[in-house]
């Protein structure tokens, strides 16, 4: 099944169409992230083999990304194998990349589409750890949909959190070794930067488990966790509204809480007067990184 549902098959009934106008009138999240737990509880209660669960898992991630479209979300990232999902059987492993690897070709052939409706794709995780076809066509995409600027797609493959922060603090090492930055330039601010996935406003699991499992630790600091019942596939649209009504109900509280936690703000280096030159260092080294990462414009979604 298409990543694009555009068949007229996921189009909202009236109750849900109402209902998401009512939604839009208050502070619709920038960006949802979700942990797509629960695929093979849900091939166990079907009676069907984990693969089938995992795929009907990945029919939920298209279903989802157009709820998330329809209301206006930017940006939304999924956990689709986490670095320590290796450990499980063989069997299981490369059914996941087998999957991972035909829907990937898929979305390839569907570039147009992705086009049509502003889908900006990226693949985060420890590519080494994955087959190298998988790495190529993972970069294809990228490559396609870089320009697509209405709804940025990050799928985490082969990721943890603490991998991804591992990462970007070695970025910044590399940096201050090469002269670009001076340790002073180093904030919250830089680090958040530095990721390469942004700030999370709505997290959710389903599944009912209560725990991240190493999933955007640095970016959920002040996200609204939302922990489901539901079984990934079985997640429905009144599921999804839900969650977002509780994020809506909570905003005032995380944006004040966010506004006493940014405190760890720039230093003048010795010899410097003020911070504007910590800002063109930072500036410089951003810009560099962004170069380095294929060129990927991640400032389109705010034009
Ligand atoms: C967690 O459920 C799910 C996964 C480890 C895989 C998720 C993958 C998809 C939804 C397919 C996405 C594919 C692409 C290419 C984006 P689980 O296996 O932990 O199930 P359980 O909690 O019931 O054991
Ligand atoms: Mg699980």
């Amino acid at each position: 099944m298409s990543l694009i549902r555009d068949d007229g098959s996921l189009e909202p009934s009236w109750a849900q169409s109402l209902f998401a106008r009512i939604i839009k009138r208050g502070k619709i999240p920038r960006h949802v992230a979700f942990i797509m737990d629960g695929n093979r509880r849900y091939a166990a209660k079907k009676q069907v083999v984990k693969l089938e669960g995992h795929s009907k898992g990945f029919d939920k991630l298209a279903e989802a990304l157009k709820w998330c479209q329809d209301l206006g979300v930017e940006e939304v990232t999924v956990y689709a194998f986490s670095a320590e999902n290796f450990k499980r059987s063989k069997d299981e492993v490369d059914g996941l990349m087998e999957l991972a690897r035909q829907k990937f070709e898929r979305i390839m052939s569907e570039k147009e589409k992705l086009e049509e409706h502003g889908v900006c794709i990226k693949i985060v995780g420890e590519m080494k750890l994955l087959a190298s076809d998988i790495q190529e066509i993972a970069a294809k995409i990228e490559n396609v949909t870089k320009l697509n600027h209405k709804c940025r797609l990050n799928i985490c493959l082969a990721y943890t959190s603490r991998l991804e922060i591992s990462a970007a603090i070695r970025e910044i090492a590399t940096g201050v070794e090469q002269g670009i930055l001076l340790p002073e330039d180093i904030t919250e601010d830089l680090i958040t930067k530095t990721l390469e996935i942004p700030t999370v406003d709505l997290l959710i699991r389903t599944s009912g488990e209560v725990r991240l499992s190493d999933f955007l630790l640095w970016q959920s600091s002040f996200s609204y966790l939302s922990f489901l019942k539901p079984l990934w596939p079985e997640f429905s649209i009144w599921d999804f509204y839900g969650s977002v009504l509780q994020y809506q109900r909570a905003f005032d509280k995380i944006e004040n809480a966010k506004e006493y936690s940014n405190i760890n703000t720039l230093e003048p280096a010795d010899g410097e007067n003020d911070v504007s030159a910590n800002y063109a260092r930072v500036d410089a080294f951003l810009k560099n990184l962004k170069l380095e990462r294929g060129g990927i414009n991640t400032d389109i979604l705010s034009t």
